[in-house]
């Protein structure tokens, strides 16, 4: 990160759009409106009636599990490929629904500024804690606190697709680089879940308003090690829909990992 100040440069007050600054360990505007800073340096930018739950995004189970599951290394092939992609020098990045911040942190040693924006509490609080570098917020994507025409580089990845909203904070020349799963992703898991073919998922083009500029897929097979399936369970839906049962049925098995990774340009 280069400095606070680019960051706060880029920033709007989510309650009136106004200038934020910095004072007394957090972030005010000239209405008065006031965010502290955690204790691990993330900032809550959430306001309570942009909540639809009362814990919304991943719960810590799953974000725990997610950090496990990544920092264990199975998806640093899909991490590594993505900063083959795309030159992140120089450029300000945000990561639309960050997670735990596993590709973020990757791209903060490479970008000149980036910001990781998550709903889920828990999933910021361990981005933040991993990673001193980038600036994390608790937020909608779908309401970001950001200035229109600020940010070159979005990456969203597993995540939900704000298409008007990322229109409005992209540069005139900025890209999406989005990775959606392929039809081929997790399928042994699937289909020992639905006991049928796991059905592809289909490739949804999410983002009309953009030109896809390249397309990129990546596919590949890993045992995956006994101690670790019930982390990959935990940060899918799976779990919630008979992963438990399964888990206790599974041995360490070869898996097959699917990515496609698009990347998208304003029209
Ligand atoms: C499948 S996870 C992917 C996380 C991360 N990109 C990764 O690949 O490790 C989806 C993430 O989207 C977040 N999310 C869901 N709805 C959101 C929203 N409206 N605004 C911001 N984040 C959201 C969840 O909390 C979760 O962290
Ligand atoms: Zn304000």
């Amino acid at each position: 990160m280069e400095s606070i100040q680019n960051i706060l440069n880029i920033l709007k007050c989510p309650n009136c759009n106004r200038d934020l600054y910095i004072k007394d360990k957090g972030l005010k505007c000239d209405s008065g409106h006031f965010f502290d800073f955690s204790k691990q340096g993330y900032i809550n930018l959430l306001l309570a009636n942009m909540k639809k739950t009362k814990d919304p995004g991943d719960d810590e189970t799953m974000a725990k599990a997610r950090n496990a599951f990544l920092e264990a290394g199975y998806f640093e092939r899909l991490r590594d490929q993505i900063s083959q992609m795309y030159d992140f020098t120089n450029k300000i990045v945000l990561d639309a629904g960050c997670g735990i911040g596993y590709y973020t942190k990757d791209i903060a040693d490479k970008a000149a500024s980036t910001i990781g924006v998550d709903i889920s509490k828990h999933a910021v609080k361990i981005a933040a804690k991993n990673d001193k570098k980038t600036f994390y917020i608790i937020s909608s994507i779908f309401n970001l606190p950001i200035k229109d025409n600020s940010i070159d580089c979005i990456l969203n990845i597993f995540a939900p697709k704000p298409q008007q909203e990322f229109q409005r904070v992209l540069k005139n020349d900025g890209v999406i680089i989005e990775v959606i799963p392929g039809e081929n992703h997790l399928k042994e898991i699937k289909t020992d879940i639905y006991k049928q073919d796991a059905k592809p998922i289909l490739e949804k083009f999410a983002f009309t308003d953009f030109d896809r500029t390249s397309s990129h897929k990546l596919t590949y097979m890993q045992n995956i090690h006994a101690n670790d399936y019930e982390n990959l369970l935990k940060m899918t839906p799976f779990w919630y829909n008979g992963g438990q049962k399964l888990l206790e049925s599974l041995k360490a098995m070869q898996v097959t990992f699917d990515f496609v990774i698009n990347i998208w340009r304003r029209k």
